[in-house]
């Protein structure tokens, strides 16, 4: 259906926005775009920086049918999705930090935050999916965590805001569609090629569980190859990270 899209010189959250949008009854696709946010949110409640003019944030209001259930591997898919519109412009080496951070190998390039708007009706999820990527963030910008941006890492590219959320829109859309329709498996394959854990010394459960990092199963879970064998790790179970 159509797309209802906002672009605004600042904002709050465009998750927030979209969010309100989605209250309010809008009709079509919801989509907003800011040059900057005051509140933006990362995941497990972190701030996500937000300056303005010099990166995408971009939310995008997505339907599902069938209950909360159908959305297990979402955040799969969503990075999938971005990673391909990305590359698609000109990006290379852009890997997946499992369940949704999109990476290059210089640092982290962006985010995805998926938030739940609940059930409208009997069976129908709306779900708002955040999007934040940095294209040319200032060097000054201080984050918690090493970060890189797309004008960083391939400066022989005039990086269009534009064009990138216009990719990233048509991809998230046609992924999603996708995913109602066949489910994860289409997905395993394209997430496992960008999985930047493979082989590495991992830990989770607040280092109660060690192990190698050994990609996913068909639901998404990330597997840790243990003593005690392969040991699944549920995505908002606990945060993965290198040791
Ligand atoms: C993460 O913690 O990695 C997720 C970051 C998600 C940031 C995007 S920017 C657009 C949208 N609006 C927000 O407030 N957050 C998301």
């Amino acid at each position: 259906s159509a797309l209802s899209l906002v672009v605004l010189d600042e904002v709050d959250s465009t998750n927030a926005e979209v969010l309100r949008q989605v209250a309010d009854g809008v009709s079509g696709v919801p989509v907003a775009i800011a040059d900057c946010q005051t509140a933006g949110r990362g995941r497990r409640g972190r701030v996500w920086s937000s300056p303005r003019g010099q990166n995408l944030y971009l939310s995008i209001g997505l339907t599902f049918h069938g209950g909360f259930s159908v959305l297990d591997g979402l955040s799969l898919v969503l990075g999938v999705a971005v990673a391909n519109a990305l590359e698609t412009l000109g990006a290379s080496d852009i890997g997946l930090k499992w369940p949704n951070d999109i990476f290059l190998p210089s640092g982290k390039l962006g985010g995805i935050l998926i938030e739940l708007q609940g059930e409208l009706q009997e069976g129908v999820v709306q779900v708002i999916a955040g999007i934040g990527i940095n294209v040319h963030m200032a060097e000054a910008e201080e984050v918690d965590q090493p970060w890189s941006s797309l004008g960083n890492a391939s400066p022989g590219i005039d990086w269009s805001r534009n064009a990138i959320a216009g990719n990233i829109i048509t991809a998230v859309l046609d992924a999603a569609h996708q995913f109602s329709e066949n489910g994860f498996p289409d997905f395993h394959a394209p997430w496992q090629r960008r999985d930047i854990f493979a082989g590495m010394p991992l830990e989770a459960r607040n280092g109660e569980l060690h192990g190698t990092g050994e990609g996913i199963d068909e639901a998404g879970n990330y597997l840790l190859r243990t003593e005690q064998g392969v040991v699944p790790v549920r995505a908002g179970e606990i945060s993965l990270r290198v040791v």
